[in-house]
């Protein structure tokens, strides 16, 4: 679809802009998950490409017009705790925008909220390399993403975004996340402010040529890439999960989704529903770019950097990635085969869980298993330690040059 008719429809007006997109779109891409199966029940059924999240958009496209960023991100930066009164001397509409978007949906279930903060804690070494590692080798394989990270400020210093990412993956995955203590909520309503600024600033990047970034679809892909994603490779690995805590799992991503600006409409209610949702838009959506391979290549560097010491080469971070990833993801994303360490990783990791299990004895677990594991946990670590040196803040410009 042209580049011009389809930003026209957008300029046109919000539903028949939809309607008219939605009539464009070719079969294939045709939108057809039905809002019963999100955990609003009902909805207008709008595709979600032509979606985005009116009311922080055009709040921070004021805040970014009137300048008022900068000492917005001086007052938000100790605005840590989920239970913290907002800082005093914020403009009022940003204010009163999100005393309303840090409010728990009414679904929200803190029962299943404990629960699924133990398992995130019992399953962290999953979760972690699940999330950390293949669902940043998920997104470099998203062009919309990868495209919209690269043109952003963090594009330049993937060390310090990432290590900002990990502070939102460390809060959702946290004991407290959303406990009063906790930090949950605000990393969900400071990324919801800084998307609003990126969708924003992206359009005035001569890089940029597509149409408004991070819509609700370009959100969704990306949720599917965490709790979709890390539930199925754990149940292709036969950890044994609890359907309560499947359950849990699932609803502590619900509710922040929900935080992030995601409508409850588009929020699958249920795995199978999440499942279909994620079949539907995650073919679509992925591919090879330039700099989703230039991406790509600087996050294994990181991987192989920080696990060095454990003699981790980068052939073998290699192998880890496309292991988890897969083969035609791991093509898009420019990753090396590995001879050697390929079908060593395929074969290694299955028997590492399953003696983390419990359910295979030591002597089937060779060292090199054990190496990987305790590399996940270095990679970690070590953004856990970069995490406490920065915050999340508001970009006020995209990436320089
Ligand atoms: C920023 C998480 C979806 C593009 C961030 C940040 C977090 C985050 C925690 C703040 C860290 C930072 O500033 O570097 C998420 C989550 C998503 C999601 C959990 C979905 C569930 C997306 C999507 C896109 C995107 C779909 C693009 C298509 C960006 C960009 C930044 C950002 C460009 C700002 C980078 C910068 O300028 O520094 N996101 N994101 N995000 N996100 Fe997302």
């Amino acid at each position: 679809m042209a580049e011009l008719s389809r930003r026209r429809m957008l300029i046109s007006g919000g539903a028949l802009g939809a309607m008219g997109a939605l009539a464009m779109a070719s079969p294939a891409h045709a939108w057809t998950w039905s809002p019963q199966g999100s955990i609003a029940g009902a909805g207008a059924g709008a595709d979600p490409r032509w979606v985005w999240d009116e009311e922080a958009d055009q709040l921070l496209a004021s805040l970014l017009d009137r300048g008022a960023i900068p000492e917005v991100n001086r007052l938000l930066w100790d605005w840590t705790r989920n239970d913290q009164p907002l800082p005093d001397g914020l403009p009022a509409d940003l204010r009163d925008f999100m005393e309303r978007a840090r409010q728990l949906p009414s679904w929200a279930d803190q029962g299943k909220l404990e629960v699924a903060a133990q398992f995130n804690k019992a399953r962290g070494v999953y979760l972690n390399l699940c999330n950390g590692v293949g669902g940043g080798m998920l997104a470099t394989a998203i062009p919309n993403e990868a495209r919209a990270v690269y043109y952003s400020k963090g594009g330049a210093d993937m060390e310090d975004r990432v290590a900002k990412t990990s502070i939102f993956g460390f809060a959702v995955g946290a004991l407290n996340a959303y406990r009063p203590d906790g930090t949950c909520v605000v990393e969900c309503v400071k990324t919801r402010l800084v998307h609003a600024a990126v969708r924003h600033l992206l359009q005035q990047s001569p890089h940029w040529g597509g149409d408004i970034p991070i819509s609700q679809e370009d959100m969704l892909v990306t949720w599917h890439t965490l709790p979709t994603f890390a539930m199925r490779k754990m149940l292709e690995w036969q950890v044994p999960i609890r359907a309560a805590e499947s359950a849990a799992y699932l609803h502590v991503w619900q509710v922040t989704a929900h935080l992030l600006g995601i409508r409850d409409e588009y929020i699958p209610a249920t795995w199978d529903a999440a499942n279909a949702q994620s079949d539907q838009i995650l073919p679509r959506n992925m591919g090879p770019t330039r700099e989703g391979v230039e991406l790509t290549d600087i996050l294994l560097s990181q991987l192989a950097e920080q696990t060095s010491p454990l003699s981790v080469s980068r052939p073998l971070c290699n192998a880890l990635a496309r292991y988890l990833v897969g083969d035609q993801v791991a093509d898009w994303d420019g990753i090396r085969r590995e001879p050697i360490w390929d079908p060593l990783i395929r074969s290694l990791w299955p028997r590492l869980v399953r003696f983390r299990e419990g359910l295979v004895p030591l002597p089937l677990v060779p060292e090199t298993a054990w190496i990987i594991d305790e590399a996940v946990r270095r990679y970690i670590l070590f953004f856990l330690t970069k995490g406490q040196e920065t915050k999340i803040e508001i970009p006020t410009a995209n990436r320089p040059g």
